[in-house]
């Protein structure tokens, strides 16, 4: 079998078999087949499409390509959780705190920026010291210990899926349904959970943006997780403007933790709430939708959520001070207002433009090897609904290079539709699917 065979096989928008998904994902994944290779194989597999069968056969293939991890060890149902990715969206870094201190073991496998959005260990690694290059053994002695680890892809978890999503990230082929499916599930299948709530983004940050296309990527990966014997539950949410008021690493760290102190903003806290209900449900942790909310808003009453972060964050070498004093986390030398041009309701926010501003200042990779700046970003004062007077301003942003302000600055501009008519709202919450 040959790679240049298999590319042309799909530029040409043929069917690939299960044997020649097995060659590539193996040889690539050994180092075998080149970086070139699969990024051309990547592009004709974002023009031309997978079918449901290839797509199933690749995320088992990539599931396989390193050890499948058996969490048998832990006591109690896993429950997993992961999102389609979006801007601002800095869920897992408060939502799995507060379900582990309602007492559901969370074992999580999490990825880099990617495209125009962020990524949960990029997030993380605000915390000066924090590590998810953890052991099988220290992964799961974490949860058993204190009921939450989440952990980078290793040479052992599915290494395909940390080759090709790094690969995706800078050759533009991340937005393909098959591909998105696959490098979720095949991480999920691999990391072992008992449940999976996924978070599917649909609107202008989501990769998926019309809805039915995020209802068909919802569907294909429910059923991806039920024929891999998971329990597996979507939540289709919103991603048509940023979430929350904060875009960029430790910006987003900071409104996490804020959110755990009870001064969340209401968006981000009420997918929070809906998602955390569905994962206390998988878990058998609630029987009813009312009672797993009041359980979620207690652990953020009573403290017990943020504690637990600070132990997950102590418990992977992170500095758990940042925890308690956001002060010390990494700051931007320049913060500047971008003031309204106009007056009018905020009509439209181009969502995926937001996440660019970020990576423009530095918040996310160019190629492979770039170094994130962790302390950039934007602090958003006005949404979509919201009323602005000229000169007011819309969002705060946070840099350390005047050049690359001025770049983010006009494009953020373009970000902002204003305008006399009120908009109408949109839901936050579309549909659940099981
Ligand atoms: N999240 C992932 O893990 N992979 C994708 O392709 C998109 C979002």
């Amino acid at each position: 079998m040959r790679m240049y065979d298999i590319i042309m096989k799909k530029r040409n928008g043929g069917e690939l078999t299960g044997e020649e998904i097995r060659f590539f994902i193996e040889g690539y994944t050994a180092g075998k087949i080149p970086d070139y290779q699969v990024s051309a194989l990547m592009m004709a597999i974002y023009f031309q499409k997978m079918t449901e069968q290839e797509t199933a056969e690749l995320t088992m293939a990539m599931a396989e390509s390193g050890d499948m991890l058996d969490l048998s060890a832990i006591a109690g149902c896993k429950v997993d959780k992961h999102s389609t990715g979006g801007v601002g969206d800095k869920t897992s870094l408060a939502l799995t705190p507060m379900v582990a201190a309602c007492g559901i073991p969370v074992a999580k496998m999490s990825g880099r920026g990617l495209g125009h959005t962020g990524g949960t260990i990029d997030k993380l690694e605000s915390f000066e010291g924090f590590s998810t290059s953890l052991s099988r053994e220290q992964f799961i002695n974490n949860v058993n210990e204190i009921g939450i680890a989440i952990m980078g892809q290793t040479a052992d978890l599915a290494p395909a899926d940390k080759k090709l999503y790094a690969l995706r990230d800078v050759t533009a082929t991340v937005d393909n349904m098959s591909l998105i499916a696959s490098s979720i599930m095949s991480k999920k299948l691999a990391a072992g959970a008992d449940a999976i709530v996924l978070d599917v983004k649909t609107g202008s940050g989501a990769f998926m943006k019309a809805e039915t296309d995020s209802l068909a990527l919802a569907e294909e990966m429910v059923k991806i997780g039920k024929n891999a014997g998971r329990k597996t539950i979507a939540v289709i949410s919103d991603m048509d403007q940023p979430l929350g008021r904060t875009v960029g690493n430790a910006l987003e760290v900071k409104e996490a933790i804020e959110t755990l102190q009870g001064k969340g903003p209401k968006d981000f806290v009420e997918l929070c709430l809906t998602l955390g209900t569905q994962m206390l449900l998988a878990g058998g942790r609630a029987k009813e939708e009312a009672q797993a909310r009041e359980m979620l808003e207690q652990r953020i009453a009573d403290g017990s959520a943020l504690k637990k972060l600070a132990q997950f964050v102590e418990a992977q070498g992170g500095d758990a001070a940042a925890v308690y004093d956001t002060e010390l986390l990494p700051k931007a030398a320049i913060v500047e207002s971008i003031p309204a041009l106009s007056e009018g309701y905020v009509q439209q926010i181009a969502c995926d433009e937001i996440g660019i501003c970020s990576l423009i200042l530095g918040g996310g990779r160019e190629t492979k090897e770039s170094e994130i700046d962790l302390s950039v970003g934007l602090v958003l004062e006005k949404k979509v609904g919201d009323y602005v007077k000229a000169g007011e301003p819309l969002a705060y942003i946070h840099a350390n290079d005047r050049g690359k302000l001025e770049a983010a600055k006009a494009r953020f501009y373009e970000a902002y539709t204003l305008g006399a008519e009120e908009p109408a709202k949109r839901p936050l919450i579309f549909e659940i699917l099981q």
